[in-house]
């Protein structure tokens, strides 16, 4: 970060990315892993944390550890601040219209399961229909089939191409008077895809139909605009963009949030209670039970500050030129299939080896200290459309480097080697 500020006492600060600095962030990829320098490549699944993401929690833990939004003492007041502080930085990174429309939760699955149970439970009946895609994970399929299964509704799916693209056309043709929502996914954790969601809520819009997006894969990737997408509902893990585990966001439009129903029932949710009759909070904290995360909602905070100051513009190209980078050296290994070509992708590159196991691949590539994530990537549809049971899948963050993907090339010989 470069100084630029000219005055005595207000310093402008340029946002900077520089690659090896931004390592040096992350304590974590500095270890060795089997004797060999540790190679992360499983970004896809969570993310490394930088140091003034653990240093924030440690922070919390150490001068301001106490419970939230009840309190009048010093430390809660400062902890609730600290907790309040985060869901407006999440604001002003989503572009989101106000702070009520940021609930936290654990994490995307949390998210999605809350649209479905509340917004779901309340406006979706027998004979509705519910779109998905493809190339959903798990999470956006199974709280939906749950849902249909109560309700006596209809999961349909917009199909996708041999390169791992919705069919638009046949997704505008599914939408009907019968469909009552739109669910799909940003970013595929699989194939890399990036969907043209914008356009799929345009479509969703023109007959009223709201749409939830899955960001997980797509906010540590790109700069996510929730007002310029104009999508309803929008969830996603911290956990995967340098963030904790076991926080996450759903965000809502302001009108769908108030016109629902709660989650959970319980603690901080209220704003009365009696035997007969509870008259529940107001946004956000109608769907926010319970004591939450509160050390990880203060590292979330910190997470938004820490990416606020990178050149995240810069990040991003970097991530599109190691993936490009990437995609040129695998395909040149014969025997290997990239699963995923569409012409949109970002930062996962899943693929087979000719006869070879993805776990042996892992297990293989672990040897030499290179993480990546093989099996069905909790979507197992996906796997069925391709035909195979399962793939090995580099994934990449904005602090790898080219040095490591030459490292999973050598890698990847050497598992053919052995296997010949
Ligand atoms: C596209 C996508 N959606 C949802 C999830 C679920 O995220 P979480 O387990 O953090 O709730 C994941 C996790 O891998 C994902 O990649």
């Amino acid at each position: 970060m470069k100084l630029t500020g000219k005055t005595h006492d207000i310093q402008v600060l340029e946002k900077s990315f520089d690659v090896w600095k931004v390592r040096e962030d992350f304590p974590i990829l500095s270890q060795q892993v089997n004797g060999k320098p540790l190679t992360y490549l499983d970004n896809a699944a969570t993310s490394q944390k930088p140091q003034a993401v653990i240093d924030a929690m440690t922070r919390y833990y150490l001068e301001e550890n106490s419970n939230i939004h009840r309190g009048v003492h010093f430390l809660s007041d400062k902890a609730t601040q600290s907790y309040e502080a985060a869901r407006v930085k999440t604001q002003k990174f989503l572009n989101a219209a106000r702070p009520e429309e940021i609930i936290n939760v654990r994490g995307t699955t949390e998210g999605i399961n809350l649209v479905a149970q509340t917004y779901g439970r309340k406006n979706i009946g027998r004979g509705d229909e519910i779109i998905i895609s493809a190339m959903e994970h798990h999470s956006n399929i199974v709280p939906w089939q749950m849902l249909c299964e109560e309700k006596g509704s209809i999961l349909r799916v917009i199909p996708m191409n041999e390169r791992g693209e919705l069919l638009m056309d046949k997704y505008e043709k599914m939408l009907n008077e019968r469909t009552k929502f739109v669910s799909v996914v940003h970013i595929s954790n699989v194939l890399g895809t990036i969907n043209p969601v914008k356009e799929m809520v345009e479509l969703a819009h023109r007959r009223q139909i709201p749409v939830l997006l899955d960001g997980a894969q797509a906010v540590p990737h790109m700069k996510v605009d929730v007002r310029e997408l104009d999508c309803d509902f929008y969830a996603f893990s911290a956990h995967k963009m340098y963030g904790p585990t076991g926080v996450g966001i759903l965000y809502g439009k302001h009108d769908f949030l108030e016109a629902m129903p709660p989650y959970q029932g319980g603690g901080d949710m209220i704003k009365s209670v009696t035997f007969e009759k509870t008259i529940y909070g107001d946004l956000p904290h109608k769907f926010e039970a319970g004591t939450p995360n509160i050390a990880g909602g203060v590292g979330f905070g910190a997470t938004i500050d820490y990416l606020d100051r990178i050149d995240f513009k810069t990040a991003v190209a970097h991530e599109r030129e190691l993936l490009a980078y990437a995609t040129e050296k695998l395909t040149s290994i014969r025997g290997l299939r990239i699963i995923g070509t569409a012409q949109e992708k970002a930062s996962v590159l899943s693929f087979e080896l000719a006869g070879i196991h993805p776990h042996d691949i892992g297990t293989i590539l672990d040897d030499d200290g290179i993480a990546i994530r093989t099996g069905h990537h909790c979507a197992q549809p996906v796997m069925k459309c391709f035909g195979i049971p399962a793939t090995a899948r580099a994934s990449f963050a904005m602090y790898n480097v080219k040095e490591e993907i030459d490292a999973l090339v050598r890698g990847i010989h050497r598992v053919i080697e052995v296997f010949t």
